[in-house]
């Protein structure tokens, strides 16, 4: 078992849980801590006992961004050297589902880090931004992107250009986050929303959430042609065939994975 010094890691039922775990600088997300992650997810994909994933931090910070102690001095050549931004991109390649749980504050990279997620389940204390122009740069692991997909071109302007932050019942509103709970519970309930989906038919739920994030990617046309080869792959499967039999003899399905 792989130990780690900037996160918490565990399985509950089903759900590969990492908690990030530098709280005294609010979760600032060093390479350390990122390299970790990363690791931990890939770990968690290729558990066969893990079918979901949640990452969350603790309840007064997601994380507070990328960590500004240590980037302030550096280059530009030693930002890319060091992989700062680019080891963010192995989330890319989990293949299941991984549900972002914020709580408190989800600055910069923390908001970007949560927006990377497939699902955001929120606290009430959550809040939402980009404070990033506030540093004199601008965000860097995809806030000009993905924002601006989940909440349209103003709110992401206002938010990226003067800094607005957005509280979690402004963040449902806009379409950011799934759902938002009382700060006692959100944990809870992103966990048993990772139970639920890992309960589901496993190569599905691989390929929907493939399909889902091809649309930030492709042309409708092509998105359209990607989905339809997917649903059609699907049929090659045996929970396929479970799925539909036992909806056809009304009884519960019961998923094999293959
Ligand atoms: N990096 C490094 N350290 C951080 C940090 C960060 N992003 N955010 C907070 N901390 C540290 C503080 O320096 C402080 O440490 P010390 O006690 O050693 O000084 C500790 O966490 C607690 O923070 P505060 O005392 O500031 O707590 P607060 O409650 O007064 O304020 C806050 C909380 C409003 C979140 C404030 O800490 C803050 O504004 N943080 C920075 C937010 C930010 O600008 N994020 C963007 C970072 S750049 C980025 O993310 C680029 C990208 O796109 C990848």
């Amino acid at each position: 078992m792989t130990t780690y010094e900037n996160i918490l890691t565990r399985v509950e039922g089903r759900a590969g849980v990492a908690q990030l775990n530098r709280p005294r600088a609010l979760n600032a997300l060093n390479r350390e801590l990122m390299t970790e992650l990363m690791t931990a997810l890939e770990a968690f994909d290729a558990d066969p006992a893990v079918g979901c994933m949640v990452v969350a931090g603790n309840d007064r910070a997601f994380a507070a961004g990328a960590d500004i102690k240590a980037m302030a001095a550096a280059t530009p050549a030693q930002m890319m050297t060091g992989s700062f931004i680019d080891l963010w991109d192995r989330l890319h390649h989990i293949s299941k589902p991984v549900i972002a749980a914020v709580s408190g504050f989800a600055l910069g990279g923390g908001c970007e880090l949560a927006m990377a997620c497939d699902m955001i389940i929120a606290s009430e204390t959550a809040q939402f931004g980009q404070p990033e122009i506030n540093l004199g740069v601008i965000p860097g692991a995809g806030g000009t992107q993905r924002l601006t997909l989940a909440v349209g071109k103003a709110l992401a302007m206002e938010m990226v250009l003067n800094g607005r932050t957005l509280s979690a019942e402004e963040a449902l509103r806009a379409g950011l986050i799934n759902r938002v709970y009382p700060v006692e519970v959100y944990l809870e309930e992103a966990i048993r929303l990772a139970n639920a989906i890992a309960a589901r038919a496993p190569v599905a739920v691989r390929l929907a959430k493939e399909a889902v994030n091809a649309s930030f990617e492709m042309s409708l046309r092509a998105g359209l042609d990607h989905e339809r080869r997917l649903f059609y792959l699907l049929f090659s499967t045996d929970d396929q065939k479970e799925g539909m039999d036992a909806f056809i003899n009304k009884r519960p399905a019961h998923w094999r994975g293959q």
